[in-house]
């Protein structure tokens, strides 16, 4: 007897709201590593696009899409989106999610950001991720059908394959997972009909980053392992406006800052990205990022700055309660003065490659959120596309486990495999996990940054090597911990990074290669698509 129908690994806002959705007909178990509430949904300050206003039209946000894009980005998976886009907002607010109303009350407050045409970000002040996991999170507890196990990190999946062997092309298919229940340190067998992967990103891959601790692409690496196929991983996005503070980690500056008129300026106070684009401070992240990028080497300075000081000191606490609030803690005051940024790792644009419904390669096996890549984001996703993916995906998703259930439920059942111990012994030394993770994170930061070449993705390929080896070595020879398991992700995440940006001879999007700086459609207007057979 499968353990429960619907095995979701992770508490962001796609998981949340896939495992809600399937709830009414199916068993949930809902795992998360942490508590519920450590997601990247959390942080999310700036919002969620959609057409909302009589201004906008579907037509403009999927061209904005497609622009920011920059070519790679599946059309029909853009129209698809953007055309479910307002009626999954206005689900979340069924929900319970109050977004910010205008002035007259009536309709909500729509936010501007970098390569919107038109406001369309659906927000709540600079809280929004939280007010939407929180109205989630308030469905999902107490559910009856949704059980809800934090402090339990999933290692690897549970496949086929490994009970029956390989057979013949039939695509394998995926029981549920190895999960480690970090209380006990028990490794335990989850096993489900369908195993649904929203692990959120891998922003702690690099040195500098806006993502909390929990991202460390450990869905990716699952599904990678599993042999499924994953793609462009080289369009890690980098967010152009993280908080310079050694002591406010990775704290974001929204891009809303400069949707409502923050200006990007040097130390001198020069604003400079009409430099760089036409568009200015509201270009795409990509341009943005790249241009902060160029002025910092330039200028030999340590950051540049966004400016809002010339906006009414009451709109601008009003509208950004928590970037006013946390900038005063460490000394700025962000209605006087400009506010110290520079650029960090903020997004995976690829991810775990599925189809429209958010199914993986592998059967019985599903992936939402950032740890999927649909097709939406090409290689640059547009700011505040995300939330939309998330919730427009994980409603897909639900309609076609709805539609196969009576297929899922006739499922045979399978003996189950516990995980193997082998020689495994407690570690010892933590310290030899965190000198390789902060080892992998300052080679990723410099050699697979904004601007990349050649040379440096050859000497990373190589200064990598070794760590990887110790790394295995660490996994064989120690029991699990959460550390350990995060560390062996994070390996894998660094090389396939390094794998796709080694193959894209060309620049496009957030993949800018200084020595192949033009797009190059013939061979590469396409994605990159990976899988452990190397195929
Ligand atoms: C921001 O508020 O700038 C981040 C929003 C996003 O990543 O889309």
């Amino acid at each position: 007897m499968f353990a429960s129908d619907v095995l979701v690994v992770g508490s962001g806002v796609a998981g949340l709201s896939f495992a809600l959705k399937v709830a009414s007909f199916a068993r949930v178990t809902l795992v998360t590593k942490k508590a519920c509430a450590d997601t990247a949904t959390n942080l999310a300050q700036g919002g969620i696009a959609a057409v909302l206003s009589a201004e906008d039209s579907f037509d403009a946000h999927i061209r904005d899409t497609l622009l920011s894009g920059d070519g790679l980005c599946h059309e029909d998976v853009v129209r698809l989106v953007v055309a479910e886009g307002p009626t999954r907002v206005r689900e979340l607010m069924d929900f319970g999610v109050r977004f910010q109303r205008g002035e007259t009350g009536t309709g909500l407050d729509l936010g501007m950001e970098g390569g919107h045409s038109c406001r369309r970000v659906a927000h709540a002040f600079d809280l929004t991720g939280r007010e939407i996991e929180s109205a989630l999170l308030q469905q999902v507890e107490g559910h009856a059908s949704i059980e809800v196990l934090e402090n339990h990190l999933a290692i690897d999946l549970l496949l086929e394959s490994k009970i029956n062997g390989r057979s013949g092309n039939k695509p394998d298919r995926c029981l549920g997972a190895y999960v480690l229940n970090r209380e006990t340190g028990e490794v335990e067998v989850r096993t489900a009909r369908i195993t649904v992967l929203c692990t959120g990103g891998c922003g702690k891959v690099y040195l500098y980053t806006t993502n909390p601790d929990i991202a460390t692409g450990d869905g990716l690496a699952m599904a990678f392992r599993a042999g499924a196929k994953v793609a462009n991983l080289e369009f890690v996005q980098f967010h152009p406006t993280c908080f310079y503070n050694p002591q406010a980690k990775n704290f974001l500056i929204s891009e809303a800052v400069r949707g409502e008129g923050g200006v990007l300026v040097d130390a001198s106070g020069t604003p400079f990205m009409h430099k760089y684009d036409p568009r200015g401070d509201l270009a795409t992240r990509d341009t943005v990022a790249r241009s902060i990028d160029a002025e910092m080497k330039q200028s030999g300075a340590d950051c540049v700055y966004v400016d809002i000081s010339h906006r009414d000191p009451d709109f601008v606490r009003k509208r950004f309660p928590t970037i006013y609030r946390t900038c005063r803690q460490y000394g700025v005051d962000i209605t006087q003065e400009p506010i110290p940024v520079v650029p960090a790792a903020h997004y995976m644009c690829g991810g775990i490659l599925v189809d429209t419904w958010g199914r993986a390669s592998i059967d019985c096996l599903l992936a939402l959120g950032e740890t999927a890549c649909t097709g939406l984001h090409g290689a640059n996703r547009l700011a505040s596309n995300s939330l939309l993916e998330a919730v427009v995906f994980a409603h897909r998703a639900a309609i076609r486990v709805k539609e196969s259930w009576p297929d899922l439920q006739r499922l045979p059942d399978k003996p189950v495999v516990p995980w193997r111990v082998g020689k495994a012994r407690p570690i010892e030394e933590n310290v030899l996990i965190s000198h390789n993770w902060d080892q992998i994170r300052r080679l990723m930061w410099n050699y697979v940054g904004i601007v990349r070449r050649e040379k440096r993705l050859q000497l990373v390929r190589r200064r990598l090597a070794p760590i990887l080896e110790e790394i295995r070595e660490h996994f064989y020879d120690y029991l699990p911990t959460a550390d350990i398991v995060e560390l062996r992700n994070i390996a894998v995440v660094a090389t396939l990074i390094i794998k796709c940006a080694s193959s894209r001879k060309e620049s496009r999007g957030l993949h800018y290669m200084a020595d192949y700086p033009a797009h190059d459609d013939e061979h590469f207007g396409r994605d990159t698509v990976l899988d452990k057979t190397g195929q």
